[in-house]
């Protein structure tokens, strides 16, 4: 998952270029570069580590073309020989690419046969080294006769020394935008939209078997068959807003104490007190056709899969409607035995989630219709869906996800009461259902509110390297959000679990090294919860347990316990879920991790 960016006009592209790696980002951070033509010649710099780096060691100047990238490593370790962009061996030629060129082992033993030497470990050299191979003075020519040999996932942008006016372009199930300013004779790609400098520009996305020559201001693509095709373009209202951390020390906490608002707006205006009725803005599928749906299915990865699972829940115990939440990494492999009949809905917050986006298309191969439930406008995923709702999260740059999950389980409560209502849920309920959700917000303050305790908490915890995160019910959900948020950014051991699955096996690993953090939150199985956490109290590991106000039993058996303001047990998640965040921010913090650019992650996982 990395970013590529590109640029040909009349303004200085190597600051237009690296202009839009800053906001590419979030889409890999391990090294950067940069490549250009000068006086016939190709240039580039390109640095392991943060677009910092690349700034600090930065040589190049008077480019007339530049193609950028910030990686994710997937072929080869973090280095600057690994970093992007790639040149074959008489650098001609330099690519920048984001994707998996699966077959790359065989291609580089037949060069290495041929007398190729290779300068890196990466899959990316090997598609250069192919196109000086086949380069005929015609770079176009070149790029399709390599394409036709690779196998795999590419977004690209090429250049070459002999022809300064050109990019050439090609994507394969990576997301690639065009933007052209014929005005301004201006040519820009990007594998994100939203990172283009104005809305002023004619964008097209490039689709599999297409490739761009992309000249200032103008764009020729051809398809597979070599044949020029006309590409409509389309007008983006982009939505890039400089990130500000606004006075917090990271955006994780700035993120975290946004939720009240985001998870306002992501209910605002969307439900209607009067009919007790849900609607959605320009909202594509008719109530008659989600009215007779028989079934649910919800895809997504990681954190937003954990916010599915709560929305499967949401659906069965409101909508009474069959749902279930499938890991799409693993349900693309499945045979989901999908019908026209299921509502399949997929949860993205970057909206480029490789196996998302796959689940997706196999979901449509079977003809169900696809409802997108997304924080980032003209992805792919919005793209390719039949229906979309908002999050209106604005942009979420920490890569471990706090308010773009509690606003989306914000957004499944009220699809599950809009379903709800379609199959006979009555108007009082579902203003009673609203209401408190509609407490929600002020709740999570109270939280925030209470950081100073929490802080204290996490200080005592910070010293622990093995954890378990159990709960029972939606606290079952809440507990693996809860380990994974402790995972990404603080690099400890955490398990979230069943508690009921506890004797099963993982009471293995209980002792007094291995804290047990229990979220109780849920009245209906707060007896199940007691017993399960005096059974871990008898082998002796501490417990620090998140549980309502009243519930004081919890007292007498955690070391340590979190009090939550009380809500309804469907919607106790929100809360746990915040206090679960700062738990993980503050030890984190305590063991000076880096909390907005945790190691091997990125924002938007787009390979698979
Ligand atoms: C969550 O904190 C992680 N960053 C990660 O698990 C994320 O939820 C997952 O990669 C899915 O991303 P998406 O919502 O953008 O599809």
């Amino acid at each position: 998952m990395c970013g590529i960016f590109g640029y040909l006009g009349p303004k200085n592209p190597l600051q237009i270029c690296l202009a839009g790696l800053e906001q590419l980002e979030y889409r890999g951070y391990d090294s950067t570069g940069i490549a250009g033509i000068r006086n016939g010649q190709i240039v580039f710099c390109k640095k392991a580590g943060k677009l910092s780096n690349l700034l600090a060691s930065m040589t190049l100047n008077n480019l007339e073309s530049a193609i950028g990238h910030t990686r994710w490593a997937t072929h080869g370790q973090i280095s600057d020989q690994n970093a992007h962009p790639h040149l074959d061996s008489l650098h001609s030629i330099a690519i920048v690419h984001n994707g998996i060129i699966e077959n790359h082992h065989s291609l580089r033993a037949r060069l290495i046969e041929e007398g190729v030497t290779f300068s890196s470990e990466t899959d990316t050299e090997v598609v250069v080294q192919l196109m000086a191979k086949y380069y005929q003075g015609d770079l176009k020519s070149a790029v399709q006769q390599v394409l036709a040999l690779v196998q795999g996932i590419y977004a690209i942008a090429v250049v070459h020394k002999d022809h300064p006016d050109q990019i050439i372009a090609a994507a394969k199930e990576c997301p690639l935008a065009v933007g052209l300013d014929p005005m301004t004779h201006e040519s820009f790609l990007s594998s994100d939209p939203n990172t283009f400098p104005s809305s002023n520009l004619d964008i097209f996305f490039l689709k599999a078997g297409e490739v761009a020559v992309i000249r200032k201001g103008v764009a020729e693509v051809y398809n597979a068959e070599q044949q020029p095709i006309y590409k409509s373009t389309e007008r983006l209202q982009l939505h890039y807003t400089e990130p500000s951390k606004e006075g917090f020390d990271h955006f994780l906490l700035k993120e975290i104490h946004e939720q009240p608002h985001t998870v306002l707006k992501a209910i605002l205006g969307r439900f209607q007190e009067l009919t007790g009725n849900v609607e959605f803005e320009s909202f594509q599928i008719k109530d008659e056709e989600l009215a007779a749906y028989q079934r649910v299915c919800i895809l997504a990865c990681g954190g937003s899969a954990h916010a599915g699972s709560i929305g499967a829940a949401y659906l069965e115990e409101l909508a009474k409607i069959p749902a279930q939440c499938e890991i799409a990494s693993e349900a693309r492999y499945r045979s989901m035995l999908l019908t026209p009949d299921t509502l399949v809905i997929v949860i993205s917050q970057s909206g480029e989630t490789a196996d998302t986006i796959a689940a997706l298309r196999m979901a449509k191969e079977a003809r169900c219709k696809i409802l997108a439930i997304c924080n980032v406008p003209h992805s792919t995923i919005t793209r390719e869906a039949d229906a979309v709702i908002y999050l209106k999260a604005g942009t979420e740059i920490s890569v471990c996800s706090t308010k773009a999950l509690t606003s989306q389980i914000a957004v499944l409560a009220l699809f599950a009461l809009h379903m709800a209502r379609l199959r006979g849920l009555s108007a009082d309920a579902a203003r009673e259902f609203f209401r408190h959700l509609q407490q929600i917000p002020k709740q999570i303050h109270q939280v925030l509110n209470a950081i100073p305790q929490l802080r204290k908490i996490a200080e005592k915890y910070s010293r622990y390297d093995h954890f378990f995160f159990i709960g029972r019910l939606y606290m079952y959900t809440t507990s693996l959000e809860g380990a994974l948020k402790l995972k990404e950014i603080s690099y400890v051991n955490a398990n979230g679990c069943p508690a009921g699955e506890l004797k099963h096996g993982p009471f293995a690993l209980i002792n007094s090294d291995f804290p047990v953090v229990a979220f109780c939150a849920n009245q209906q199985t707060k007896d199940k919860m007691l017993s399960n956490l005096a059974e871990v109290k008898a082998r002796g590991a501490p417990i620090l347990a998140f549980a309502p106000l009243g519930m004081e039993d919890v007292e007498i058996i955690a070391n340590d316990v979190f009090w939550l303001p009380p809500t309804t047990d469907l919607l106790a998640p929100f809360t746990a879920t915040v206090a679960a965040q700062l738990l993980a921010y503050y030890i984190a913090l305590e063991r000076q991790c880096n909390i907005d650019q945790p190691r091997n992650l990125a924002k938007s996982v787009t390979v698979e």
